[in-house]
């Protein structure tokens, strides 16, 4: 199952346990155990209408850390994650395209997982192009309409999705509304980092 996940070995590693909650803002806290909660309703809520989560926010806030501990435990119980980190995914399946392979099999594929995590959705560019879209749109309204449960992190905040693309952002809202953490400092957290390595430093 790992050998499917597209998970690499360093971050097969990647545990709760390592994850740090003392002196971290509050909104960590909250993705975290939105994390948690997640996990402990998966079996009963996966093939509902809110079977999703989405974690919003800045670099280096854990998004990443969290989600891939949360695959990992799913697929140590034996569910099946598919991995699709945004940026390097795309491109390589527009590489498979120029090249004539055969992308629609990928695609088929992500349509299938029986979880997919898309990680840093619309990064790298400031609109996606016509082929991102497209393959982007097919494979999250296939599971949209199959109930099949997505993972999805982002640096990008609900609003700017939206304005990417609404038809995406609201399918992916609509079956994450129990489980969505948009990750931001409040205002008495003004001395803490969200980037995690950067913590403890004023921004
Ligand atoms: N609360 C935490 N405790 C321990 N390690 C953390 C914590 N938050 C983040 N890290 C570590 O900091 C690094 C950056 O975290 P991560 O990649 O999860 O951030 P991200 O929110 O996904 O950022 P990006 O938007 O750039 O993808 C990773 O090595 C991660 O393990
Ligand atoms: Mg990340």
């Amino acid at each position: 199952m790992f050998a499917s996940s597209n998970i690499t070995e360093a971050f097969r590693r990647i545990r709760f346990d390592a994850f740090t909650l003392d002196g971290r803002p509050s909104c960590v806290r909250s993705a975290f155990f939105a994390t948690q909660h997640y996990l402990d309703r998966f079996d009963s809520i996966r093939g509902g209408s809110d079977n999703g989560i989405t974690l919003l926010g800045k670099p280096g806030s854990g998004k990443t850390h969290l989600l891939i501990a949360a695959a990992n435990e799913l697929i140590s119980r034996g569910i099946g994650v598919l991995y699709f980190p945004w940026a390097e995914g795309s491109n390589e399946l527009r590489k498979l395209l120029q090249d004539k392979e055969d992308v629609q099999k990928r695609i088929d594929a992500m349509k299938a997982a029986e979880v997919l995590y898309i990680d840093d959705l619309f990064k790298g560019r400031k609109e996606p192009t016509d082929f991102q879209r497209e393959f982007l749109f097919e494979v999250v309204n296939y599971r949209y309409l199959n109930h099949l449960p997505i993972m999805m992190s982002s640096e990008k905040f609900t609003d700017q999705i939206m304005e990417i693309d609404e038809g995406i952002g609201r399918r992916i809202y609509e079956r994450s509304r129990s489980h969505k953490v948009d990750m931001v400092l409040n205002e008495t957290e003004g001395d803490l980092s969200l980037n995690y390595s950067i913590r403890g430093e004023r921004q």
